[in-house]
């Protein structure tokens, strides 16, 4: 979910919008404002923000103070009565919340006997008729004070801004897992659950810490702990590209974002190939290499795509740094008792940096001692602010949820990570090392060339459309780019698709083909080459339909399967780079022709904010 908040001399409302249209990101089912104007406006509708646009259209926007939301369920489905703001029930706070309140049952009950009846079925609700209670309670209290009182009583997470109608030049936010930032303008301030909002007018920021409360007021504002502990006050600069955010000449973002590759992907060696493709410098990383190369292990944590990446790193690492390597998902890792100690080199993945899974497990590893190193596209993101030294992925604001050019970005720099690695060790040969990075180089001209033949997918996608299942295998390196094919139709088209190691099918999938089920099959010329060939004729001969990604002339397979689609031929350690590229083209055009909304699929968020 996203928190943002204003006060000061301007109209609040159209900063508010603005700024949840910058937070879509972490969720979009449902949105809300809160205005200070006299009274107290609370408006809130399931949807995006541009419906919640249009329902207030017309209506009272004014005033100087207000905070918004924009919401991905946790607790209650999706719906206006669902939404934030959450009003208390006597009218008093208005209160926006980022996070999960784990003992909300219990505290329900306890107002319950107090005579507090709820509308909604969220835990957010219960916090604010607790703040309610308290400050009902006290002639003398502060909205603070009532604020402070109720979080004492609070187990789980939170990211809150508060609106209290009888205090009306003020907005109360406090943290506790959840990140806020308050940004700090000449008579006005900011709030935003990051600086994305807020860089467009000011770039001095403050990241609250946990159980930080702050209160603000157009003239000035205090810091302090929710338990009354000390409060260190740090104002940071931000220095962050607001990304533009249109189309272009694209239907969705996500096909622009595709079509980006190419560039992208150049963007991400840019200043890092050097001297004619031949080194690799990665500044980010060059006090810490002597640690990466004496870890006994690698562990790389991510989610989603992000842990697809990872996956690809795997097999990079250990081929040519020769270092153990293991792929965590963040919401597994995070509640295990892993075994970690000072010598392990553990990488976080993460596109938006605010995943939050992702900054527990980084806080995890941080605490057992582990040197942590984040891989990120949000410049100044949490995860790039927590990891002790980082790499960029530097792959533009991606705005699909269906992460693509993050994705290829981040494999990038994997595969620039691990040949830096295995050269400072020792562990390739100079010679595979320039073959490498020069195979690497040629990437995004070959991505051009699949992207400049990307209709013929079209003319697939129509053949399958509307099957119910979809296999999608590979091995090796191309295992993950399985995984994350079948992901992208998952999440876009809604059709239940399975990633597989193809030879395991056997031990499963296999039962689900028949010549209703497309199987497809990453097979372009490598290593494994003859096994895949097996696999796709075990397909074959029980009828399935094959699309198979291959090298470009090859002849073989053509004849065997139902579809193609070409690649052009590259080293099978940057394969998945080309590879993904046509399965994020047909599950963009099969999802189009189910009519689904490519750039923001139901139920999901791009980045999700509470666990
Ligand atoms: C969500 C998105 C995925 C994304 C994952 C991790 O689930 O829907 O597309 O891969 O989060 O996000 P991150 O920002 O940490 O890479």
């Amino acid at each position: 979910c996203g928190i943002v908040g204003y006060i000061g001399d301007k109209k609040a409302f159209p900063i508010l919008i603005g700024g949840l249209k910058r937070l879509e990101y972490r969720g979009y089912d449902s949105a809300g404002v809160a205005l200070l104007n006299g009274s107290l406006e609370n408006y809130k509708k399931k949807g995006k923000v541009s419906d919640l646009e249009d329902f207030i259209a017309g209506r009272a926007d004014e005033g100087s103070v207000g905070i918004g939301h924009t919401r991905w369920a946790t607790h209650g489905e999706p719906s206006d009565k669902n939404a934030h703001p959450h009003v208390s029930m006597n009218g008093d706070f208005s209160i926006v919340h980022n996070g999960i309140i784990e003992n909300y049952a219990q505290l329900k009950r306890d107002l319950e006997t107090h005579g507090y009846t709820f509308e909604s079925d969220t835990d957010t609700e219960v916090l604010a008729n607790l703040i309610e209670y308290f400050y009902l309670q006290d002639d003398e209290i502060t909205s603070e004070a009532a604020v402070q009182l109720a979080l004492s009583k609070v187990v789980g997470a939170y990211g809150i801004a508060v609106l209290c109608k009888k205090e009306t030049g003020k907005i109360v936010v406090a943290r506790k897992g959840s990140p806020l930032v308050v940004g700090l303008g000449s008579g006005e301030y900011f709030i935003a659950s990051d600086a994305s909002p807020i860089a467009e007018y000011t770039n001095q920021v403050i990241y609250l810490n946990d159980e930080d409360i702050a209160i603000l007021q157009k003239d000035g504002f205090t810091l302090s702990n929710v338990r009354n502990n000390p409060v260190s006050l740090k104002i940071s600069n931000i220095d962050m590209e607001i990304g533009a955010m249109d189309k272009g000449a694209y239907d969705y973002f996500m096909l622009k974002e595709i079509h980006e590759q190419p560039k992208t992907i150049e963007e991400t060696f840019r200043g890092r190939l050097q001297n004619d493709y031949s080194e690799i410098v990665l500044g980010g990383l060059l006090n810490v290499f002597p640690k990466i190369e004496a870890a006994k292990r690698i562990v790389i944590i991510g989610c989603g795509t992000s842990w697809h990446a990872g996956l690809i790193a795997e097999y990079l690492f250990e081929e040519y740094a020769q270092v153990s390597v293991e792929v965590e998902y963040a919401s597994e890792f995070r509640y295990r008792k892993p075994v970690l100690s000072s010598d392990d080199v553990v990488i976080l993945i993460s596109q938006s940096g605010e995943t939050a899974d992702t900054l527990a497990a980084l806080e995890l590893a941080k605490s057992k001692g582990a040197t942590v190193l984040g891989i990120c596209n949000v410049v100044g993101s949490t995860l790039s602010r927590e990891t002790e030294a980082g790499v960029y992925t530097h792959a533009g604001v991606e705005i699909g949820v269906a992460s693509t050019k993050a994705f290829t970005a981040q494999v990038t720099v994997l595969t620039m990570i691990a040949l830096k690695l295995a050269k400072r060790k020792g562990t390739i040969s100079n010679e595979t090392y320039k073959v490498l990075v020069k195979e690497l180089a040629e990437i995004p001209e070959k991505g051009r060339a699949i992207l400049d033949d990307g209709e013929k997918i079209k003319a697939i996608a129509e053949k399958y459309h509307e099957a119910v299942n979809a296999l999608y295998l590979g091995r090796g390196y191309l295992f993950p780019v399985a995984l994350e094919g079948a992901l992208k139709l998952k999440e876009i088209s809604y059709i239940h698709a399975e990633g597989y190691a193809a030879g395991e099918m056997k031990h499963g999938p296999i039962a689900l083909v028949d010549n209703n089920l497309p199987v497809v099959v990453v097979a372009p010329q490598d290593d494994y080459y003859e096994k895949v060939v097996s696999n796709i004729q075990e397909v074959k001969a029980r009828k399935g339909n094959v699309i198979a990604i291959v090298t470009e002339g090859d002849k073989g397979l053509k004849e065997m399967v139902n579809d193609v689609i070409e690649i052009p031929k590259s080293h099978p350690a940057v394969a998945p780079l080309l590879a993904v590229i046509p399965l994020q083209l047909l599950a963009y055009h099969i999802a189009l022709l189910k009519g689904c909304n490519v750039d923001q699929p139901r139920n999901l968020a791009k980045s999700v904010t509470v666990e």
